[in-house]
């Protein structure tokens, strides 16, 4: 039996079918190889997951010494050096005054650890997530997640949960005009809270940026208006940078866009470079409302994905990733905007760093183009690129490479893409 076959007769997956995935057998860079020695330039780093590159030697070296060391002690129920070496840096980073982080191993898990501190915290019990968003495929995470495609058939999911309009500029819930709207879907908070609420939220939680949504960059005072009437209503702010964060958005946390300090943050998929980890991180203050024998993960805070995640932040901030991401995406968007001028498909271009959508739509209506998308996503694969696909609709590219990924390469990137939408009309 080869691969694909036992996959389809042992691996419990819910793959989307229509296309089949790529057997890959190796990876470096920005490339990844398939079992039939194809190679591919790889747009979509695993999800959002080796921003410092695939099998990046300098965290493969730091990984493999720490094997010979220790793999596993429960770092919950005995002290491990790594770990507390990785909290360190990552508090020294973190915006404001975030300070101590629990460790897990995805990006749910840290999410359902960063609502049960803001519970125990505020001793109140309801949340106020984003339409759109994603957050988990845990219960308590699909539970804040603003999707119903996600959503369907694990329902019900938990009580006390308001969802807010999300702001999303090229298609505004409220039907206005950045910047003319005055951020109207922020200060709209109070109206949740008011009619939405019975008064007892413990966080307003959001993506920073939103991924599995499309890829929805907030205006760059959205957050400011958001935390001015959190603060009035003493509502945590718990932020979502498992996709958005480390480097991602062109800042190492996609916060120091906005210029505000959350309460909790969480993160996952780039911090180790592929190594599964994650990390809540909370003001002290916070963080302490767990008692003892409150959280723990058997796996949480693995000593050797800890000693990857160190190993791939200093190389982050050495080779100046994150500020890298930056430029790089500015020219890779420019470059998609000209594409967009001959490409009635395309509706919108938009992004933050090396995090960028693409949003295909039919016609002036914005209908969502999503059957576009999948071929699109397709005919890239035929030409050696790997893309994501997201967006409530399905009908957003998704442009999220390894940032180690050369300008050359994504002006190529740019021009299989013009090609592609040439050979769709
Ligand atoms: C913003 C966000 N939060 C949480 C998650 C869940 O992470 P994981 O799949 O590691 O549990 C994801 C995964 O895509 C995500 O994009």
């Amino acid at each position: 039996m080869n691969t694909v076959e036992k996959y389809k007769k042992y691996v419990n997956t819910s793959f989307v079918k229509a296309i089949e995935p790529v057997v890959v057998i190796k990876a470096s860079g920005s490339k990844v190889t398939g079992e039939d020695g194809k190679v591919y330039t790889d747009l979509y780093a695993g999800i959002s997951v080796v921003n410092a590159g695939h099998c990046n030697p300098e965290v493969g070296e730091a990984a493999k010494a720490q094997i010979d060391k220790l793999v596993h002690c429960a770092s919950y129920v005995y002290y491990a050096p790594t770990v507390a070496d990785y909290a360190e840096k990552i508090a020294e980073v973190a915006p404001g005054r975030l300070q101590k982080t629990f460790f897990g191993n995805g990006g749910a898990e840290a999410n359902e650890c960063a609502m049960r501190m803001a519970k125990q915290y505020t001793k109140k019990q309801e949340f106020i997530a984003l339409q759109g968003s994603f957050h988990g495929r845990s219960l308590a995470t699909l539970s804040i997640t603003g999707n119903k495609g996600r959503k369907k058939g694990g329902g019900p999911y938990m009580s006390g949960v308001a969802f807010h309009p999300a702001p999303y500029c090229y298609r505004c819930p409220f039907n206005m005009s950045y910047p003319s709207c005055d951020m109207f879907c922020a200060k709209y908070l109070e109206r949740t809270i008011q009619y939405d609420t019975s008064d007892n939220v413990a966080a307003f939680v959001a993506e920073t940026i939103m991924g599995e949504g499309g890829i929805i960059v907030p205006p760059k005072e959205y957050f400011k208006e958001i935390k001015k009437i959190l603060d009035q209503y003493e509502i945590l702010l718990l932020l979502d940078e498992v996709q958005c964060g480390f480097g991602r958005s062109g800042k190492l946390f996609a916060i120091e866009h906005y210029d505000v300090e959350p309460d909790i943050m969480t993160m996952a998929k780039g911090i180790a470079a592929g190594f599964p980890l994650s990390a809540c991180i909370a003001r002290p203050e916070i963080a302490d409302s767990f008692r003892p024998g409150d959280h723990l993960s058997t796996f949480g805070g693995n000593p050797v994905s800890c000693a990857a995640g160190i190993a791939n932040l200093n190389y982050m901030l050495r080779e100046k990733l994150p500020e890298k991401a930056l430029e790089k995406g500015k020219k890779f968007m420019e470059e998609l905007r000209e594409l967009q001028k001959k490409t009635p498909l395309i509706g919108d271009v938009r992004g933050s760093g090396l995090m960028v959508g693409v949003e295909l739509v039919r016609d002036m209506e914005k209908t969502p183009a999503a059957d576009e998308a999948v071929k699109i996503k397709s005919m890239m694969r035929e030409r050696g690129f790997l893309i994501g696909l997201g967006g409530t609709f399905g009908n957003v590219l998704r442009l999220q490479p390894p940032l180690v990924i050369s300008q050359e390469e994504l002006s190529s990137a740019v021009t299989a893409l013009a090609a592609c939408f040439k050979e769709l009309v």
